[in-house]
């Protein structure tokens, strides 16, 4: 009847090898021809060469057979091409070129687990005992995909690909500069944004709760300083935890936790956000980098090479 989440990302990267060990080490599981697994989704990531970095492919899940044909009659009234078979329609993003595979897939059920518990004034849930955010003896594995942010030359065109083409939904907005919009129940999936060239801003990944936004990001920086981005923080927008690390290909991943869901259409107002608000709510200030990432204006001249 309608869609309900991602289901998984390709990114081309120059650097293979490289990246793929940054993805291994960020808690996705490794597979067969540099797939990797979410701990509750399955196969959410491929990495696959590219001259330059970019998104390939986005892997969106439908319901039903009818919910490809919609999509396909939709396209069609964007003048857009779609090849539509009995359990899949493929697509191709009109500004990126991103390859979009629409696919009927079960809905995601995820095994909710025991509420993480925190104590607070004249509340004191957890008697006895330290955090389990401190005690945990795992390494952190994202849960799921939550979304992905694309830049793109021509924000309009492409925002208008996924809601009047996908039928995805806006959730908030960035005024003049983009859109939250979403697929499922979480605040978003895809964020598109105006920039000068078109490129993948990051992927984000959920994980269970604030601690493992912290331990994970931790855990990443320990040895590698340098892949620190941005954290720890709140978003506005979707009201999520955020810490933001940078693959070897200059891709930026997210782990989150705590984000809006939007269960009833009717109850979620979308706002215009106006300059920090559209970025986020609490956290150290961005650094110019999160909005204007290093090698863009090399991605622009196509002289882009790994950093
Ligand atoms: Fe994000």
């Amino acid at each position: 009847m309608s869609l309900h989440g991602l289901l998984s990302v390709t990114i081309g990267v120059p650097n293979v090898a490289e990246t793929a060990a940054y993805y291994a080490d960020f808690g996705l599981a490794p597979e067969e021809d540099n797939w990797f697994a979410t701990a509750d989704a399955g196969r959410q990531l491929r990495v696959e060469y590219a001259p330059t970095r970019r998104l390939v492919e986005m892997r969106v899940a439908a319901d039903d057979p009818g919910d490809l044909a919609r999509i396909a009659a939709s396209l069609g009234r964007l003048g857009l091409p779609a090849r539509q078979g009995e359990t899949a329609l493929e697509t191709a993003e009109p500004v990126t070129g991103m390859r979009v595979l629409v696919e009927v897939a079960p809905r995601l059920a995820q095994d909710p687990g025991p509420a993480s518990v925190y104590n607070g004034p004249g509340r004191p849930e957890r008697q006895d005992a330290r955090a389990p955010g401190i005690t945990r003896p795992d390494r952190v594995r994202p849960r799921k995909l939550g979304h992905a942010v694309v830049g793109s030359a021509d924000h309009e065109a492409t925002q208008t690909f996924f809601t009047d083409g996908l039928g995805f939904k806006v959730s908030d907005r960035i005024k003049g500069a983009g859109a939250f919009l979403r697929c499922s129940t979480d605040h978003h999936n895809v964020l598109v944004l105006g920039a000068p060239v078109n490129f993948l801003h990051h992927t984000s990944w959920q994980v269970d709760d604030v601690d493992d936004v912290g331990r994970g990001a931790y855990a990443m920086l320990e040895d590698h300083p340098e892949r620190h981005v941005w954290g720890l923080g709140r978003h506005y927008a979707g009201s999520n935890f955020f810490w933001y690390l940078k693959d070897p290909a200059g891709n930026f991943s997210e782990y989150y936790s705590d984000m809006d869901c939007i269960v009833d259409d009717q109850l979620w107002t979308p706002e215009d956000f106006e300059g920090a608000r559209g970025l986020f709510a609490w956290g150290p200030p961005p650094p110019p980098s999160f909005l204007h990432p290093d090698d863009l204006a090399a991605m622009m001249t196509g002289a882009h090479a790994p950093r």
